[in-house]
């Protein structure tokens, strides 16, 4: 009897991925996984077993073209397989080697996004840099597919607004723009903490989540299930998905897969932060400067009242809240009634 837990619309096998045979030809729509890196990394699963994955090259190779030939056989016409690995500071070229293995059981290479994880001090990464090389802050995630001319990515479901708003209407009507091949998204767990959970590299699960908005997928599947991050990202987007995974910590497993919800932030723009200082700078002057006349009035340009627009979306995007924006807003429905305020309405 194969070994399985169902957890919401999650079906976690604990077997190897090597033949899935759970699952019919041509009937997931979108895989995204991170194997194992063959380094040395410890896993461990519920029995106490300790699983080192260091193999040899040619039994490594052999793992990941067994499974890479599975997902091609369930993979329909039309999906898309994004395939996550980076290489260490110390050991270039693996992600290289793994992605072409790929190509030789069919799947056309697309395009690779760079996962930033960490920048400026932002983000956890594994020192491994010494006093050689500088520590390797992001990972590729390639986006493989089946058929060249049958996948669609719909990029602004993962969209951010534009810098400059001027561009809206010269390329799209709503203030969304394709976010571009890199994400920046913050690795907020060390690596000490989750070894001692038994997995030592999930990714965050903003990563798979995003992943299944730009695909649009209904049926989601990774291979190497880990923690279950993907599983978790499909759940919460209320889509099914399957997880294989051999070494399985269950009850990390049914935590994540059940309760783990993306953090959606910051998907912030760089640009959009320098602005949102400077704006923030301005307005704080113009109330103070309110203050001292006691003219107690506020008087924002239709420029200024676009520009607090930008710095309430951005400062809700960092989770900060300025009560007085809110306020403002809130009351706020149509700007151009409120270009005169009194001072107290917003305190
Ligand atoms: C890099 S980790 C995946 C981490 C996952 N993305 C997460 O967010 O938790 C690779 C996983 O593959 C599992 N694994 C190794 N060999 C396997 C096999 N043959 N079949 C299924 N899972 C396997 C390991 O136990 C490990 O949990």
């Amino acid at each position: 009897m194969v070994n399985l837990e169902k957890l919401g619309k999650s079906t976690v096998y604990f077997k190897s991925s090597e033949k899935m045979s759970e699952l019919e030809d041509n009937s997931i729509d979108v895989i995204i996984t991170s194997p194992p890196y063959n380094r040395g990394k410890v896993y461990s699963d519920d029995s106490g077993g300790i699983y080192n994955d260091k193999k040899s090259k040619s039994e490594y190779y052999q793992l990941l073209t067994n499974v890479w030939t599975e997902c091609f056989r369930v993979l329909k016409p039309e999906g898309t397989f994004f395939l996550n690995i980076g290489d260490s500071a110390n050991d270039q070229g693996l992600s290289e080697e793994v992605v072409n293995l790929t190509s030789n059981v069919g799947f056309f290479r697309i395009q690779t996004i760079i996962w930033v994880k960490s920048l400026l001090g932002k983000g956890h990464y594994t020192p491994s840099g010494g006093n050689r090389r500088l520590n390797n802050v992001w990972e590729s995630i390639f986006l493989l597919v089946k058929n060249k001319k049958k996948y669609r990515l719909y990029p602004k479901a993962i969209g951010i607004p534009y810098a400059d708003r001027s561009n809206i209407g010269r390329y799209s009507e709503e203030n969304l723009r394709d976010p571009g091949n890199v994400w920046l998204i913050p690795y907020l767990q060390t690596t000490g903490s989750t070894i001692k959970k038994g997995h030592e590299a999930p990714f965050p699960i903003e990563l798979p989540y995003k992943c299944i908005q730009l695909t649009n997928a209904e049926t989601v599947l990774d291979p190497f299930a880990g923690t279950g991050s993907t599983l978790a990202a499909a759940n919460s987007l209320g889509k099914v998905s399957f997880g294989y995974e051999k070494y399985p910590r269950k009850n990390i497993i049914r935590n994540t897969v059940l309760n783990a919800q993306p953090r959606l932030t910051p998907t912030i723009l760089l640009p959009h932060l320098e602005l949102t200082a400077s704006i923030l700078t301005k307005l704080c002057q113009k109330l103070d400067y309110d203050f001292l006349k006691e003219s107690c009035t506020f008087k924002f340009t239709k420029k200024e009242q676009v520009e607090l627009e930008i710095l309430k979306e951005t400062l809700k995007e960092l989770d900060l809240n300025l009560p007085i924006l809110n306020r403002y807003f809130s009351d706020c429905s149509n700007l151009e009634k409120f270009e005169d305020r009194k001072l107290d309405d917003f305190f």
